[in-house]
């Protein structure tokens, strides 16, 4: 339920004072778009939307259930658990967030922000209440002063095609489809890292929308202890309306992409020689990522025991000459199939299984999905992973669009910066690890697909016992211990804790891996 009884009546006769014009009974009249004829009888969101609607700019939209909009609206990326939305409020502009906010907390109506719907983490089954979809807000402005003003619902495609026509590149994620604040406000892994860092170490200034609906502005020189928890932790603290980037020139026409699919006997060779490739996290900046997954390939693999394969994509800023010399020890590596080609930069989440045509940007699936940063892979643990992979797709043919995906992001920007300036805490981590456990909506395969995902995350961190087991807060199943994902230097959560009690006392932001107040 959305409001009980009490505050039904309180909200029709609080309304009946302040909106006198609003008859209850006809009100569509008074709605937006002439949406407000939509029911589902437990809910009053015909009248939420009279009351709340005439509130609003003119291209906002509010609708339930009923709508043709609703099921786009709603649709998400991890079909695991589902937030319980119950009205979808589009504001059209960035002066209506601290209305709607205002709104839902005069009424006590719960709210969360959404972009892009891919959220992994199974915190988010808590919600229940208003969905504010930011998709109406996507403008993209470049600045004079080498930036470019995003809205709140900026995301990846739209961001690096509009910037690389105009000559510019910025720090964003990798897959095609995900939200740039949903990412950045957890840090940002993204092909650009190498050279100017995460994504949220790109961020000038944020304008956004507090727990009690005021609207503030934070920079290094305005609320700087707020900054300083967006950058990571920033899910917690508010809604952003649009924020500052920096942005570069673009570089090299194209970029270069090879990508090898191996046997898995080759495992063992593959993982030590990516060691040395790699030399702790040194690889130059322009090897921007190589990531790859252990996944079955019908058209390799077609036999009735499947058996997976590692394929694993290269991917450089810059002419196949200046990348080959780095490949040599892969090239040397009996492959099953090697590709390889150039593409202008844009193009590249396309050719490397991110593109917006990719199963990563297919929504409705469930991702019973568990991970760990590593520092060095553990090629007796990879072997392990696989193994268990290579059991458990066999077992069941629903799990057949699952992934062990394992990711190399470029590290120096990243161990560039100060890892005091910003809540993200793993600097000193570079390899993103975690396992996809992939199928249609089942209940009956949950309990093994989690129990799945957990023995695989329990093999990568037995893999590196000397070193802390680590987080990346936008891979985070939602189990972990708050110290993996926000950091196990004391003083992170206290400083974390000392901002939620005092940015949001009543926990409104709780839904993304919440760190709760003091
Ligand atoms: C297929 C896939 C690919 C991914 N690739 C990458 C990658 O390359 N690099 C990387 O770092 N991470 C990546 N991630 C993880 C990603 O960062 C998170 O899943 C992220 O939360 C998704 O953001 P969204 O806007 O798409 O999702 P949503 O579910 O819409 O939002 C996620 C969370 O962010 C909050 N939020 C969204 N917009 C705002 C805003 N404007 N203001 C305040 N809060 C907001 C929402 O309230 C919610 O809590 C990927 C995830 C998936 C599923
Ligand atoms: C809303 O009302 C209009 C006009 O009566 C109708 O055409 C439309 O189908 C209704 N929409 C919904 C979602 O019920
Ligand atoms: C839903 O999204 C799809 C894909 O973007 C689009 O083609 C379709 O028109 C949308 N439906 C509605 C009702 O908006
Ligand atoms: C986007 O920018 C245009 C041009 O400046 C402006 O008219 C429009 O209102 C903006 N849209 C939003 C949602 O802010
Ligand atoms: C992998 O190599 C083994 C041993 O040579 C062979 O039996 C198997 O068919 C190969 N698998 C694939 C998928 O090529
Ligand atoms: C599957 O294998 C075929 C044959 O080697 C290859 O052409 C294709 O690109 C592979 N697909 C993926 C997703 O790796
Ligand atoms: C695998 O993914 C494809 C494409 O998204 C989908 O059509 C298919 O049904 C999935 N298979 C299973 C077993 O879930
Ligand atoms: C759900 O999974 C179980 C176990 O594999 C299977 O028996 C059942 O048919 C599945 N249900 C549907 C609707 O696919
Ligand atoms: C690699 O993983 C195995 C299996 O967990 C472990 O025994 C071994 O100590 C690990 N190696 C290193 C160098 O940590
Ligand atoms: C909202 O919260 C902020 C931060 O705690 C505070 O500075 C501001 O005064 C509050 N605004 C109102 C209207 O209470």
């Amino acid at each position: 339920m959305l409001l009980n009884m009490d505050q039904l009546t309180m909200l029709a006769s609080c309304c009946l004072v302040f909106l006198p014009y609003l008859v209850l009974g006809t009100s569509s009249a008074a709605c937006l778009n002439g949406v407000c004829n939509i029911s589902r009888k437990d809910l009053p969101v015909e009248q939420i939307a009279s009351e709340l609607g005439p509130q609003l700019s003119s291209t906002s939209n509010i609708f339930g259930p009923d709508d043709a909009r609703w099921t786009n609206a709603t649709e998400r990326f991890q079909a695991l658990v589902r937030p319980d939305v119950q009205l979808v409020v589009q504001p059209g502009q960035e002066s209506d967030v601290p209305t709607i906010v205002q709104y839902a907390n005069d009424n006590s109506i719960a709210f969360m922000a959404t972009n892009r719907r891919h959220a992994l983490t199974l915190s988010i089954g808590t919600f229940s209440g208003i969905e504010i979809d930011l998709s109406l807000l996507r403008n993209v402005t470049l600045n004079a002063e080498s930036s470019a003003t995003l809205q709140g619902g900026a995301y990846d495609e739209a961001v690096w095609s509009t910037l690389w026509n105009e000559g510019y590149i910025t720090t964003t994620g990798s897959a095609s489809c995900v939200g740039m604040l949903g990412l950045a406000l957890g840090g940002g892994h993204g092909r650009w890292q190498g050279y100017y860092g995460l994504v949220a170490d790109n961020i000038i200034n944020l304008n956004m929308v507090l727990a009690n609906s005021t609207a503030v502005t934070v920079a290094d020189d305005t609320n700087p202890d707020l900054f300083w928890a967006m950058k990571g932790a920033g899910h917690n603290f508010g809604i952003v309306t649009s924020f500052e980037i920096k942005v570069y020139d673009r570089g090299p026409d194209t970029w270069f992409y090879k990508i090898y699919i191996w046997n898995q006997t080759k495992i063992e060779t593959v993982f030590e020689t990516l060691n040395m490739f790699r030399q702790g996290g040194t690889q130059p900046k322009e090897m921007a990522v190589n990531y790859g997954a252990y996944l079955v390939n019908t058209s390799i693999s077609n036999t009735v025991y499947l058996q997976p394969v590692l394929w694993w994509s290269f991917v450089y800023i810059g002419s196949e000459a200046d990348a080959q010399q780095y490949l040599v020890p892969f090239d040397a590596i009996e492959a099953i199939d090697v590709q390889h080609g150039s593409v202008p930069y844009p193009e590249i989440a396309e050719v490397t299984l991110t593109g917006a045509s990719s199963g990563l940007c297919t929504p409705g699936f469930v991702h019973n999905h568990a991970t760990s940063y590593l520092q060095t892979w553990n090629s007796t643990a990879q072997r392990q992973i696989y193994d268990l992979f290579s059991r458990k797709i066999n077992e069941n043919a629903q799990w057949f669009n699952s992934t062990v995906v394992m990711e190399d992001y470029a590290h120096e920007g990243v161990g560039a910066v100060d890892p005091a300036t910003s809540a993200y805490p793993w600097r000193e981590y570079s390899l993103l690890s975690y396992i996809n456990v992939a199928y249609a909506s089942n209940e009956t395969l949950d309990p093994a697909a989690r129990e799945w995902a957990l023995e695989t995350r329990d093999l990568w961190n037995a893999g590196q016992a000397d070193l802390p087991v680590a987080t990346y807060v936008n891979y985070a199943r939602g189990d972990e211990p708050l110290g993996s994902v926000y950091g196990y230097n004391a003083w992170r959560l206290e400083r974390l804790r000392g901002l939620k009690t005092e940015y949001d006392p009543n926990d409104r932001f709780s839904y993304y891996n919440p760190i709760v107040p003091l």
